[in-house]
């Protein structure tokens, strides 16, 4: 089996589970603090999906949210995975969460997938070949004019309260667009953009399991990312994330509102 058919298994027989999941009030815990939250799922889905992964391809690295990591970076090929991406919505609404597996060999592209699991949507690229979510395909929005992007966060509060450095004009830019949403899960609302729901999105703090795997979809629908102040997006160290639906709507945002022009 390739590694793409392995993960899309993966993904659905987790999904399948995750679907079924009820939840005890002794299986939440806090990590950080009251709103970083981990569940018995997140931590059982992670599991899952290493074992399937190693079982196949033992001497794949494997980078995710609730354990160590496992190989290194330098290795064939590195999976990027965040068992349950929005526990905080599969705690209290038992929606708007994913499960995200990224798969990249020597800091290039290979495939990512994002599992909208309560709507059963499958958003899926491999370099090269386009973006889908199941059958349809995607394509990111091309809307230029600033008063009619919409925006999604993850995190309103942190994104326009607390900036991150280069997100310092971020709170005007939200004035200037038409409206601003979000969902709580930076793998669904980097998919919204790549399906063209969504114009923009901003997040002042994202992991390489949040973003990995969807930066593959929305790069394949024609969408771009970077960080906040307009340089490239580290593939292994947390960073700050401001993705379009086009170069020119990226570059726009960057004139206007910080950084600097996107090369
Ligand atoms: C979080 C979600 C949330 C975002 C946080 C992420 P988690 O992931 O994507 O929307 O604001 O930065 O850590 O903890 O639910 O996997
Ligand atoms: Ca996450
Ligand atoms: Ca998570």
């Amino acid at each position: 089996m390739e590694r793409f058919e392995l993960a899309e298994a993966l993904v659905r027989q987790a999904g399948a589970a995750l679907r079924q999941a009820r939840l005890e009030a002794d299986s939440v815990r806090c990590k950080s603090g009251h709103q970083d939250l981990v569940t018995v799922w997140d931590r059982k889905t992670e599991q899952f999906l290493r074992k399937g992964i190693l079982e196949h391809f033992p001497a794949d690295a494997i980078v995710g949210e609730e354990y160590p990591t496992e190989g290194t970076a330098s290795q064939e090929a590195v999976w990027y995975i965040d068992p349950i991406d929005g526990t905080t919505n599969f705690i209290n609404q038992h929606r708007n969460y994913a499960v995200s597996v990224g798969c990249w060999r020597q800091g290039k592209p290979l495939f990512g997938l994002v599992l909208d699991v309560e709507e059963d949507r499958l958003y899926h690229a491999r370099a090269g070949q386009g973006a889908w979510c199941n059958e349809r395909r995607l394509a990111a929005s091309r809307r230029r004019n600033i008063e009619e992007l919409l925006l999604f966060t993850p995190d309103v509060l942190r994104t326009f309260l607390q900036p991150a450095p280069g997100g310092e004009d971020l709170l005007r830019l939200a004035r200037d667009v038409r409206a601003v949403r979000s969902i709580g899960s930076v793998a669904l609302e980097l998919c919204a953009v790549a399906g063209g729901e969504a114009d923009l999105c901003v997040a002042t703090r994202s992991c390489p399991w949040d973003h990995n795997a969807a930066r593959i979809i929305l790069q394949e629908a024609g969408g771009v990312i970077a960080a906040l102040d307009g340089g490239p997006l580290p593939l292994n160290e947390p960073g700050t994330v401001l993705a379009a639906g086009s170069p020119e709507a990226l570059d726009l945002v960057l004139k206007r509102y910080g950084g600097h022009e996107n090369e």
